[in-house]
């Protein structure tokens, strides 16, 4: 039965033993729940945060852990002891300097006493007596040359006075390239930071440590020093902190979490559980410790990078955005990407720029993946139910293989904007050569080889591919030569495209005026007979170096080419409106003008049926069949009238008119 009881009172033992060790002992990850002793300012956030000060001024604030720990042996000798905390200390201006606070040891929990401000709530003046029984570690952010402070951001340890016996500037010794490489922090940066106080009670080494929050702790402390502790602590010591405000700058001071041990080392601090501190709006910060912004600065650049990243690939996006819809997947080989058009062209710069046209602009460009050069034209459409058939048509072009027409190599679609790739042709357009003075005038060997290139590409399209291509806009222009004057036919159907997109700005453009057949006008169809009347004053403006409509300075009155050669045929002296520059030396030369002039008139009839047809033009070229003796009468039709009569007055089908023609006059003409 004793044994029982002695059992019994055993376990008792064991059990206010244990509780015992538990008080001198404690781990505090943040202060939801903590019996603290609080007096002063002092308070427990609801966020669990031990706030020291409050902002109010000239304050003090204390927090104590509730009950006293043994810091005596019973043999009386002085127990080594532990802690850890994690403080910051935040104030609206951190260039402002503000006071600091401390950890303290002290026989009593009433400082109601002691002084704020300088005097960190401790002491009640420079009084260092022995009698204090304080033991501290101040974190000071204020040089107060009455205790000898070293400077305004220092640690110290304290005993029974504020003069520190040990101080150091506030910092830590990283390791990082040498075993003395110091780090110095700022104490009231707004940073948690945390601190590592260790006493050894045997050779009464003092060590304190620290670091910004979430490193572990240095490997050297800040502070050793050897420190008699045996005549300052009593037995039973309370342990808290200390923090005052001053007169100008209220800063609040935390502690975010205290770990204690007495014979021991502290058990470390769980940064996941530690309260987080309130964030301030604050005035412009300039912390000189680089770990201390080295964080927030990797997180901001890492920010900005990706707002970079963000940025580049919308404007990317924006730069390179194309309109590609479903029913165009069946095009895809023949489909560019707008990007590598860009970098063809190296964005379109200017000086890429191979020509202005009536329907856009065109670029000279190397493709970057297969080295070709291309000529790009950018052409600006309103998206339209044109453009469907207009996709397709120009992708059954592209399948087009012709000596003599322009090969498309595929497109692409943009928003309002449509862009054709054709093989770039480095002698450029034929009107260049017909009208431009600075370019070498071509010679009639060198017209006729063109005219039969441009003949035979009309032949194909007509007749001889399996399908019928109408042109619709056959033109100087339109003609391009390649490095051996070769000529070939480009911008096939570009005129119905704009047909059915046309810039509300201007009128309807689909095709050029005296290109125009006069029934095309009328019903606005464009058919084969169509092209041979625009082939026709294609012929005559080789032939003549003239555009086919001219305006006559001065005058409201426009001249067709096609009425002048006409006059000149019947006057029997159609060689006269042949250009100048061409020579009359080789009779071949003279027949084949002559042949061309005619049939370039019997091509712009206005009737329809009275033109010839592709083929049969291409006979009378190459000189298989010669062409009929026509009569005058025949050919007596005044084009502007026919135009007049049959309805054209410039209503809605008006049309580019090349740029130059308004400086020729008739007079000049007929004195030619
Ligand atoms: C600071 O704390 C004291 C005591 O808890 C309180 O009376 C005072 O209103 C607080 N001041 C501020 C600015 O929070
Ligand atoms: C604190 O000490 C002062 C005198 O030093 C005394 O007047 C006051 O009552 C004490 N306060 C407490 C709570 O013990
Ligand atoms: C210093 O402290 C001692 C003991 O506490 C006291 O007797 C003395 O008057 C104090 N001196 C001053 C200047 O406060
Ligand atoms: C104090 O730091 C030194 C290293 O500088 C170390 O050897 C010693 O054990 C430390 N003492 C305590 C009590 O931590
Ligand atoms: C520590 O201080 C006490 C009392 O002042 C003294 O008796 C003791 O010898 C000192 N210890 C050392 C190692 O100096």
């Amino acid at each position: 039965m004793s044994s029982i009881f002695t059992l019994f009172f055993f376990f008792l033992f064991l059990k206010i033993a244990t509780c015992g060790v538990q008080n001198n002992n404690f781990n505090l990850n943040g202060f939801g729940g903590a019996k603290l002793d609080l007096d002063g300012i002092a308070s427990i956030t609801p966020e669990g945060l031990l706030r020291l000060t409050n902002a109010t001024r000239m304050k003090a604030g204390h927090a104590f852990h509730p009950v006293p720990l043994r810091f005596k042996s019973p043999a009386g000798e002085t127990l080594s002891f532990s802690t850890t905390f994690v403080f910051a200390i935040v104030s609206k201006y951190s260039d402002v300097s503000s006071h600091g606070m401390a950890f303290l040891v002290s026989p009593t929990v009433n400082l109601s006493t002691a002084l704020p401000s300088q005097y960190l709530g401790l002491f009640n003046s420079e009084n260092c007596s022995a009698a204090n029984h304080v033991l501290a570690v101040e974190l000071d952010t204020i040089e107060n040359q009455e205790f000898a402070d070293i400077n305004d951001n220092h640690v110290g340890i304290d005993v029974n006075c504020l003069k520190s016996v040990y101080s150091r500037p506030a910092g830590y010794y990283s390791g990082r390239a040498t075993d003395d490489q110091f780090e110095s922090l700022n104490l009231h940066s707004g940073e948690p930071m945390q601190v590592w106080v260790d006493f050894a009670g045997g050779d009464m080494q003092f060590n304190v440590t620290m670091s910004p929050a979430q490193m572990p702790k240095p490997s050297r402390p800040l502070l050793s020093a050897t420190v008699n502790l045996s005549s300052v602590v009593y037995d039973q010591m309370y342990v808290g902190f200390s923090a005052t405000t001053g007169s100008s700058n209220q800063p609040s001071h935390y502690v975010l979490g205290w770990s204690f041990m007495v014979n021991g080392e502290a058990e470390s601090l769980d940064y996941r559980k530690l309260p987080q501190l309130p964030r301030l709006p604050r005035s412009k910060q300039k912390p000189k410790h680089i770990v201390v912004w080295l964080l927030p600065l990797a997180i901001f650049t890492f920010a900005l990078m990706v707002a970079a990243t963000v940025i580049l690939v919308v404007r990317r996006r924006i730069k390179y955005a194309e309109v590609l819809e479903d029913w165009e997947k069946e095009y895809g080989p023949h489909r560019f990407s707008y990007k590598d058009l860009y970098c063809a062209t190296d964005g379109f710069k200017d000086n890429g720029l191979l020509g202005v046209g009536g329907f856009g602009r065109v670029y000279r460009g190397v493709l970057r993946a297969s080295n070709i050069e291309v000529a790009v034209k950018r052409v600006s459409h309103k998206s339209g139910q044109g453009m469907k058939e207009f996709v397709a048509e120009i992708v059954s072009i592209g399948k087009l293989r012709h000596r003599n027409v322009a090969h498309l190599l595929g497109y692409c679609r943009r928003k309002g904007e449509l862009l054709l790739v054709y093989d770039y042709m480095p002698n450029g357009s034929l009107d260049k050569y017909l009208y431009d003075q600075t370019r070498p005038s071509l010679n009639w060997a060198q017209r006729f080889m063109i005219i039969k290139g441009v003949a035979s590409a009309i032949l194909y399209l007509h007749e001889e591919w399996e399908q019928v291509v109408v042109h619709r806009d056959i033109k100087a222009s339109n003609v391009l030569l390649d490095g051996e004057l070769n000529a070939k036919l480009g911008d096939f159907g570009l005129a119905r495209l704009c047909k059915h997109g046309t810039d509300p700005r201007t009128t309807r453009i689909i095709g050029t005026i005296g290109y125009l057949a006069p029934e095309f006008t009328r019903k606005g169809k464009a058919t084969t007979m169509s092209d041979i009347f625009s082939f026709g004053a294609f012929l005559l403006e080789v032939a003549c170096g003239r555009r086919p409509l001219v305006v006559e300075a001065g005058e409201e009155e426009q001249v067709f080419l096609v009425d002048w050669v006409l006059e000149n045929w019947k006057a029997r002296t159609v060689l006269a409106t042949r250009d100048q520059r061409l020579g009359l030396e080789e009779e071949r030369s003279a027949m084949e003008m002559e042949m061309v002039l005619k049939l370039g008139c019997l091509c712009s009839h206005p009737m329809p049926e009275a033109r010839p047809s592709m083929r049969r033009v291409m006979q009378f070229l190459d000189g298989d069949k010669t062409l009929p003796d026509l009569s005058l009468a025949y050919m007596s039709f005044s084009y502007p009238s026919l135009m007049q009569n049959q309805g054209y007055d410039g209503g809605d089908c008006i049309v580019s008119i090349p740029i130059s023609v308004a400086t020729v006059s008739t007079s000049s003409l007929n004195a030619r």
